[in-house]
């Protein structure tokens, strides 16, 4: 494994989190994935980092008030400024072994330093097969989202 290259959040789901049926809103998931994945890339950088885009964010199984919430987020791909980030949220109840994988996406980010301007990043490089195929699937997502933004900028002119 990569040093650096991994961080995991590990809390409890609060009554603030939910909605009247006693579910994470979709927006608190979001956020969490977000930082989580801000402390993945700026240990990895070591810079200040600023979210580029979220690619397929999936909602598997909702999360209860009261459960515990383990938000795993590795560094998968990088680029010359960017890093691609693999994010899986599990969902328990603290009493049972039984987990569910409830969340999973990925998430760029990019490093910039005090003026703004963007900072080349530590290279990351797979060491194991399972690195390899999610940098695979990294990859297919960046090719993915960026001919959206350029259908975005063709069709809707933005
Ligand atoms: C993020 C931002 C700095 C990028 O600006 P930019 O210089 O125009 O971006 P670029 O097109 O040059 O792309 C920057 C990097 O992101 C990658 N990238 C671009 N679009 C992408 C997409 N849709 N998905 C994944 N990666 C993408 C590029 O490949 C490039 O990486 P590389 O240097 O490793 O090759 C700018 O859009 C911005 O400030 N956005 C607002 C950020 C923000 O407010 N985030 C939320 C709060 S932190």
């Amino acid at each position: 494994m990569n040093k650096n290259s991994e961080t995991e959040f590990r809390f409890l789901a609060e009554p603030t989190d939910v909605n009247f049926g006693g579910k994470v809103h979709g927006g608190m998931v979001m956020k969490w994935i977000d930082q989580a994945s801000y402390a993945c890339a700026a240990q990895w950088s070591k810079h200040y980092c600023v979210t580029v885009s979220a690619n397929a964010i999936r909602f598997i199984q909702p999360i209860l008030v009261g459960q515990m919430v383990t938000i795993t987020a590795r560094i998968v791909h990088t680029g010359r400024t960017s890093m691609h980030i693999y994010v899986v949220v599990r969902a328990s109840d603290p009493k049972k072994e039984e987990i569910t994988d409830t969340n999973r996406c990925f998430i760029t980010f990019m490093a910039i330093d005090e003026d703004g301007t963007p900072v080349e990043v530590p290279t990351f490089t797979p060491h194991s097969k399972e690195e390899e195929m999610l940098e695979k699937v990294a990859i297919s997502g960046k090719d993915f989202a960026k001919k959206l933004d350029k259908h975005y900028q063709q069709m809707v002119g933005w």
